[in-house]
């Protein structure tokens, strides 16, 4: 369904990791690693490095922050040791480096170019760090199609802080109902509701959505459906 021209979002902010950005496009190099493991660390990884994430934020009001970077590699660490995989250096620099050139999901460019030549605003609103946000953009081909890339380092306090999503309405100079913000973690496109943004939760996986009561604005399946909600 579209939307009326009041509703219609002015600017579309997208999460990075799991959004644009195929973590789990490490598989591959982590299952070569680790035969018969590769999926099992691979999705601990993942759990591990959201976990520190707000372990850091919401303990002695942010003190212990660390970049996004150091928390990926702590995360990696931490699933290597759980799963007795032993790490080497040699390993451990070759997966990191995995993770700073990520696939991005096929669909994404043409969304992002659709949605630019609409001139609507577009940006990424991120808890990685500027420098591996950098290399993903450049790596997926997304740099002249982004108005902002915004890392939450500048705070430093990773979503789902308030003060996280707030970095979204200071970059386009527009209250949160007016962007549209584009998010496949559950938990990600349930804090940006409750903060106020209008959300579109892309479930790639076919998960249920978080059931704290709150739903997203729309859900959807892959990039593609961001278009639907546009005169395009
Ligand atoms: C991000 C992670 C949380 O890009 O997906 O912010």
């Amino acid at each position: 369904m579209k939307l009326s021209t009041q509703e219609t979002p002015r600017a579309v902010l997208f999460d990075a990791y799991g959004t644009l950005f195929d973590v789990y496009s490490v598989v591959a190099l982590a299952e070569q690693l680790f035969p018969g493991q590769g999926q099992a660390l691979s999705v601990l990884w993942r759990d591990k490095q959201i976990e520190y994430s707000r372990l850091v934020t919401s303990s002695n009001d942010g003190a212990h922050y660390q970049p996004f970077w150091d928390l990926t590699r702590a995360g990696l660490r931490y699933a290597c040791l759980r799963l007795k995989l032993d790490l080497t250096p040699p390993y451990e620099a070759q997966l990191m480096d995995q993770y700073r050139h990520l696939s991005a999901f096929a669909e994404n460019h043409h969304v992002l170019q659709t949605l630019k030549g609409q001139g609507i605003q577009l940006g990424v609103l991120s808890n990685g760090d500027p420098a591996m946000l950098q290399s993903a953009v450049k790596s997926a081909g997304f740099e002249h199609l982004l108005n902002h890339v915004i890392s939450v380092d500048t705070i430093r306090k990773y979503k789902t802080h308030p003060s996280a999503y707030a970095l979204g309405e200071q970059a386009t100079g527009m209250p949160a109902r007016d962007i549209l913000f584009v998010s496949s973690n559950g938990w990600d496109a349930l804090a940006a509701t409750w903060y106020g943004y209008q959300t579109l939760w892309v479930n790639r996986y076919g998960l249920p959505f978080e059931t704290l009561g709150v739903q997203p604005t729309h859900t959807g399946s892959t990039l593609q459906d961001v278009l639907a909600l546009f005169q395009v």
